[in-house]
């Protein structure tokens, strides 16, 4: 079955980012001149996505007006002769079909996912969270599409990260190894404490199947208060049908301070725009 709706996760408090994300949420963050979730939207449709669903809380509103038209900006460009910016505005609000859907209260992840279910139906589905921001030649989100077409069960994106980062990450148990990069999973355990099951880290890029929704729905809040995803995705490990593929791409944390510098820098040298600029500030810098 196709992949075509995704569902982006939004409603966090960003606690780790404030003062920024006290009243946006911190996908409106941006990386140079784009904000993160606009990146994350243009990988889904890069990879076929047809429809978003943005899980949202209390700080929706910049979200919704990013990708609704701006009449008065839109006039304001397009009469003063800047066509191209005034291209660039239209086709944000003309990219893709999107719903939005509260969750009023912030009960974690897997509760945010669950309240999909009315739309998601029966469809396997993509997840995105956008604070995970994957540079790469082809898409991730159409990497996992590719391996769930041969698998036909659930995919999550996989990279490896060194032993003393574990604690940070859920992280996988294989069962088997299927290829170079694709596993079979049999259990998962989010942030670890004591030795992790393998260098396998979870990193924001998911498909999955529509038999993850009753358990999510039936799930009681874990650590932290919060109703996690990794949990339901041990339940349907166990049954046997949760794969992982370790994605080609360099990923970038940047729901967090240093991720976010280090993506900023990197999306500057990929730039031909501005990596003269990015050599003459670091040849001026003086630390
Ligand atoms: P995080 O674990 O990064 O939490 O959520 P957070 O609140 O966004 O950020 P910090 O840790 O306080 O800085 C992972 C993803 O799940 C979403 C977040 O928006 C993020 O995309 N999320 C989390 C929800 O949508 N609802 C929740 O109740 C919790």
């Amino acid at each position: 079955m196709k992949i075509k709706k995704a569902v982006f996760p939004v409603a966090g408090y960003g606690t780790r980012l404030l003062p920024a994300t006290k009243a946006i949420p911190k996908e409106m963050l941006t990386l140079i001149d784009k904000p993160l979730i606009q990146y994350a939207v243009e990988e889904a449709i890069d990879s076929g996505i047809e429809q978003i669903i943005f899980i949202t809380g209390r700080t929706k509103k910049a979200l919704e007006d990013h990708f609704d038209i701006n009449f008065e900006l839109n006039k304001i460009l397009w009469e003063s002769g800047r066509t191209k910016l005034y291209e660039d505005m239209k086709r944000i609000s003309e990219m893709v079909d999107v719903i939005y859907v509260r969750q009023k209260e912030q009960l974690g992840l897997g509760h945010a996912i669950a309240c999909a279910k009315d739309i998601i139906r029966d469809e396997p589905f993509a997840v995105i969270l956008p604070d995970d921001i994957i540079l790469s030649k082809e898409p991730v989100m159409a990497q996992l599409i590719r391996q769930y077409e041969r698998v036909n069960g659930s995919v999550i994106s996989l990279m490896p990260i060194e032993d003393y980062a574990a604690h940070k990450y859920g992280i996988v148990e294989v069962d088997s190894r299927l290829d170079d990069r694709l596993y079979k999973l049999s259990n998962m355990v989010e942030k670890p404490k004591d030795t992790p099951p393998s260098n396998l880290a979870i990193i924001g890029r998911y498909i999955l199947t529509p038999d993850i929704l009753p358990v999510l729905e039936e799930l009681r809040p874990a650590r932290g208060g919060e109703i996690q995803l990794t949990d339901a995705l041990r339940a349907l490990a166990k049954a046997g049908s949760v794969y992982g593929y370790e994605f080609e791409g360099q990923r970038f944390d940047c729901g967090d301070r240093v991720g976010l510098l280090e993506a900023t820098i990197n999306f500057a040298a990929n730039n031909d725009e501005l990596r003269p600029h990015l050599k003459e500030i670091i040849g001026k810098l003086q630390v």
